[in-house]
């Protein structure tokens, strides 16, 4: 399969903030690559506009219009490699990825999390549902974790994390924000490393 590793896909199904932190990025020179493709589970995610915005092309990914779960992964599959994309980057996607895609790019597909993993992560623990969960448990720190994607969701080799405090007077939206600021920050770094293979993945 031919890949390289400065064409970026990116996978999301909401408002694509990451996309945008990504495509900044880019264009300043943190991440020595670009994004060339975005792929949403929705057709009405933020996120795709932003990437028109950008003149960056879209796909939406509804595997229920396929004749099969296989036929789908399988289109998708070779969607990626007809462009000979290097990395996805998982921002914001709701959905599991195929296995076949997720075996296809082994060590190359990288996912943010809105806390710090292995706490807080899990099917379900997305959006508020994480925020709202470290409030509850009283802890005094929360954060950011950029880890590699397998088949189970938040699950992969935790690449990064940044630490962000929880303040007595935290909502889950203002631990929210505080969070996504540190988001953007670290997402566009940790994947310029991970390609350049400063976190040693491929040595493992
Ligand atoms: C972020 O909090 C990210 O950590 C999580 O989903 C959210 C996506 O936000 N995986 P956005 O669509 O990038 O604004």
């Amino acid at each position: 399969m031919e890949r390289q590793a400065a064409r970026i896909a990116v996978f999301l199904s909401g408002g694509g903030s990451n996309l945008q932190a990504l495509i900044d990025g880019s264009k300043a020179g943190i991440l020595s690559a670009k994004i060339v493709w975005v792929v949403s589970s929705s057709a009405k995610a933020y996120g795709l506009t932003r990437a028109e915005n950008e003149g960056i092309e879209t796909f939406v990914f509804k595997p229920k219009k396929y004749p099969s779960p296989e036929s789908a992964a399988d289109d998708l599959l070779n969607k990626l490699q007809e462009r000979k994309i290097g990395y996805i980057a998982l921002a914001g996607y709701l959905k599991l990825l195929p296995s076949i895609v997720v075996a296809a790019y082994s060590k190359c597909i990288v996912n943010v999390h809105p806390a710090l993993l292995p706490k807080y992560g899990g099917k379900g623990m997305y959006g508020h549902h994480v925020h709202e969960a470290v409030l509850a448990s009283g802890d005094k720190e929360s954060g950011v974790t950029v880890h590699l994607v397998d088949e189970i969701f938040d699950h992969g080799k935790i690449l990064d994390q940044v630490r962000v405090p929880v303040l007595p007077e935290d909502t889950p939206d203002t631990l929210a924000a505080r969070v996504l600021e540190q988001e953007h920050k670290l997402y566009p770094r940790a994947l310029n490393k991970l390609i350049r293979d400063e976190y040693g993945v491929n040595n493992e």
